[in-house]
């Protein structure tokens, strides 16, 4: 059983040998044991002291101890923004397969789309996986930006460099810029993963709604300290700029004794988030379901919002209940954990599968689905055994060649919006 502390964004401190972790000080002369101590940032030295992101750590070698990094060309189902191609067109895709061949999660990474600039750290890019092995003596970093991962089935164990998570699906992972980390796995595993080049995800603001309430903070988990002395060849693997390098190690890169800081990987259990809806009319608009946030510099407007539509009930009086018809100035790739999404009881919209609903275009729920809810008696109803979940995005996210040619893209989404009878009108 790996051990959490909990909270978001505290200055946690934690120590897997008693007396590793130094007192008063970040950087002793000599760190105890003959550790190294190295600072890890993931934001400037001098952002403002409420977002500045930084832990230290001690390690039995320097990070630096390694030699050069050479090309990995066998990552080209990965890409990263600038994404050339946008379309109005709203996609739907079934569900990836599972691979046959041995792949592990790294080599089971390919990617749905995106956008802005991986060189100016502003935007996505959605990922999905299919795996069914273990990254074996591997580890990976993306230095483009930091990594949510959804998983749908199968349960990941990962292991950081600041110690080791189990994420089975209905949780959450994020895990920082530049941390590196390896995916075990017990079982098939398929989700969803977003890789935000822009400011880290936060908790959002709660306005009018109070202190508490939506995910909170105390229930998001940091893994204690963990480390492996391990003096054997690891692969370590590193997105940079887009493109993947590799170079060998002959010791665990898992080898931080202690640490203590504020820029962490953590966890968390969608199924603790604190649901909030109507108990009048009409549902709010959906960024009441906020469970992070990575904004932009303009206010208001995300980078990236992590949204999900857990299990709730629905009570509103003369309302239509499903998510309305709309047309939005953000972007959205959605994805399913679990159940059946509100909107989409026509079916389609299954497990593991995915959709594109970009910039301006009209979405919302099917014919079926409309049908239903302006004919149902409107008693107070459970919305059970679900977890839909929404990367929105403030630019449009553009659908990658993979993404437009795999045999999972559904060539009939549009026709889920056939159907509807026209308002009939007094003559
Ligand atoms: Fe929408």
């Amino acid at each position: 059983m790996n051990q959490y502390q909990t909270g978001f964004g505290n200055e946690f401190q934690t120590e897997a040998v008693k007396g590793a972790l130094p007192v008063g000080r970040n950087s002793p002369q000599k760190p105890a044991f003959g550790l190294y101590a190295e600072q890890f940032s993931t934001s400037a030295f001098t952002m403002a002291r409420a977002e500045n992101k930084r832990s230290w750590f001690y390690r039995m070698r320097p990070t630096t101890a390694h030699g050069a990094f050479e090309p990995l060309d066998t990552m080209l189902r990965v890409s990263s923004a600038p994404f050339p191609d946008a379309s109005p067109n709203r996609y739907r895709w079934d569900p990836l397969p599972m691979p046959e061949a041995a792949t592990d999660w790294l080599e089971g990474l390919v990617t749905y789309g995106g956008n802005g600039d991986v060189g100016t750290g502003a935007g996505i890019a959605v990922h999905m996986y299919a795996a069914n092995r273990s990254m074996e003596r591997r580890v990976f970093q993306s230095s483009d930006g930091e990594l949510l991962i959804v998983p749908q089935l199968g349960t990941l164990h990962i292991d950081t460099e600041m110690g080791r998570m189990d994420v089975p699906p209905g949780h959450i992972a994020v895990i920082p810029r530049g941390l590196r980390f390896a995916v075990r796995l017990s079982e098939p595993s398929r989700g969803y993963v977003c890789e935000n080049y822009g400011s880290p995800f936060r908790l959002p603001d709660l306005g009018p709604i109070g202190a508490n309430g939506l995910a909170n903070p105390r229930d998001f988990e940091t893994p204690v300290a963990w480390f492996e002395d391990v003096d054997r060849d690891f692969e370590w693997v590193q997105k940079f700029q887009g493109k993947f390098w590799r170079t060998v190690l002959d010791h665990s890169p898992f080898d931080v004794v202690a640490w203590h800081g504020n820029t962490v990987p953590y966890r968390y259990d969608l199924a603790r988030f604190n649901t909030i809806g109507s108990v009048s009319f009409d549902h709010p608009d959906p960024s009441i379901f906020t469970v992070l946030t990575s904004p932009s510099e303009t206010a208001g407007t995300a980078n990236c919002d992590f949204v999900i539509f857990p299990p709730r009930w629905m009570v509103a009086e003369d309302t239509f209940r499903p998510p309305w018809f709309h047309r939005n100035v953000m972007s959205e790739f959605m994805g399913l954990v679990q159940g059946v999404y509100d909107a989409k009881e026509g079916g389609g919209f299954v497990p593991g599968g995915a959709s594109l609903h970009n910039q301006m275009n009209g979405h919302g729920p099917d014919a079926e689905s409309t049908r239903r809810a302006m004919q149902t008696a409107l008693r107070p109803q459970k919305i059970a055994d679900t977890m839909a979940f929404m990367f929105e995005s403030r630019w449009v996210i553009r659908p990658t060649p993979f993404a437009l040619t795999s045999p999972t893209l559904q060539d009939d989404y549009d026709t889920c919006w056939k159907g509807f009878r026209k308002a009939q009108l007094p003559r």
